[in-house]
């Protein structure tokens, strides 16, 4: 196949952050998606309906005039989160899903949550009015090696958690285990999962094998070549509980190359090229459109995209800057390591 046309994609997870940062990249997303779930990590975070309604903003007067582009706004679960602030924003139309940040798993999320009793009248309100709640699947006890600690959520606080509130809707982001999968699998309802694009590409093999790389460096972590096939399985099956979630978190190279460099890896430029590469690989090239825009907006209750896209599949390899330059400073692209010849119209 040389071409394929799809609904228009979005993109269930996606980090924009603000200011200068934010004007340099969202064109890299406007340019493809038409919608995306804003992470709320910004410093500080986006903890409040009010403080959602003044990032909205911002993102609006950021996006080029030509482009439509819906940010779908989520607030950053604190233990002090207001049920009624939660309701309000959710009924409002405002509030797509709130965001559940482990304290200190990752960037920006020291304000997260440490005792999860805490934030259950909010999670008991989510589940009665149905808005999802976005998990970032780590535990962060110092005990817990890095790479287990997928698993060791699921076990200790994610499947507790679904017990207890059986009706609350909850997204696994950015699944990196074939435990993740499996679980994900084996729920009757009520979770779903978003797999990045990078996940499907590398294993840790490409942070470490060589030398450091830091641009390969992200949270989750990448796992072993094992769960990276359990991602590309469940991505290409068509199996309408896992979507496209990039995780694209921008972070400019400077704090990237140094002797403690932050997680993120930089994505929404290319992920549409290296998804097509991917599911031409697994044979699946029929079951992009579900996993970029069908599967995540049947999740959140809302209709896919009228409009579409045409990827085109290119002799010559299609090609992307390898760092765009914004105002705060450059941000380095994700190179997954291989050419990439499909390119979209
Ligand atoms: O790699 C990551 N970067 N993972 C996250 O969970 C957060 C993100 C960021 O905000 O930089
Ligand atoms: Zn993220």
């Amino acid at each position: 196949m040389r071409s394929i046309t799809i609904r228009r994609p979005d993109d269930w997870h996606l980090h924009l952050r603000d200011g200068a940062m934010l004007e340099g990249v969202i064109a890299d997303t406007s340019r493809h998606f038409a919608r995306a779930i804003i992470m709320p990590n910004l410093v500080p975070p986006v903890v409040t309906t009010a403080d959602a309604t003044a990032y909205r903003e911002r993102i609006m007067a950021a996006l080029p005039k030509s482009d439509r582009f819906e940010p779908l706004m989520t607030l950053y679960l604190t233990e002090d989160t207001s049920p009624d602030d939660v309701e309000a924003g959710a009924k409002s139309g405002l509030i797509t899903a709130v965001k559940l940040y482990p304290a200190g798993a990752t960037t920006n999320s020291h304000g997260g949550v440490r005792d999860m009793e805490k934030a259950m009248p909010v999670l008991e309100c989510m589940a009665k009015i149905g808005l999802p709640l976005c998990v970032h699947g780590e535990v962060t006890t110092p005990e817990v090696d890095i790479f287990d600690r997928e698993k060791v959520f699921i076990d200790t606080v994610l499947d507790p958690l679904r017990r207890r509130i059986p009706e609350l809707k909850v997204t696994m982001e950015h699944v990196t285990t074939s435990d993740g999968i499996d679980y994900i699998r084996s729920a009757e309802r009520n979770i779903a999962g978003s797999i990045t694009t990078h996940h499907l590409i590398i294993n840790r093999n490409a942070i470490l094998v060589g030398g450091i790389k830091p641009h390969y460096y992200c949270l989750p972590v990448a796992k072993r070549e094992s769960h990276r096939l359990a991602l590309r399985a469940a991505a290409t099956s068509g199996d309408r509980r896992f979507f496209l979630g990039t995780d694209s978190a921008p972070h400019v190279d400077p704090l990237k190359e140094c002797a403690c460099g932050c997680a993120g890896i930089y994505t929404s430029i290319n992920t549409m090229s290296c998804l097509a590469h991917v599911f031409e690989q697994e044979g699946a090239l029929d079951k992009l459109e579900a996993f970029a825009s069908l599967n995540g907006p049947a999740w959140y209750g809302l209709a896919p995209n009228e409009e579409t896209i045409t990827l085109v599949k290119r002799d010559t390899p299609v090609s992307f800057p390898a760092k765009i330059e914004t105002g705060a400073g450059p941000v380095t692209v994700f190179d997954p390591m291989f050419p990439l010849h499909w390119d979209v119209a």
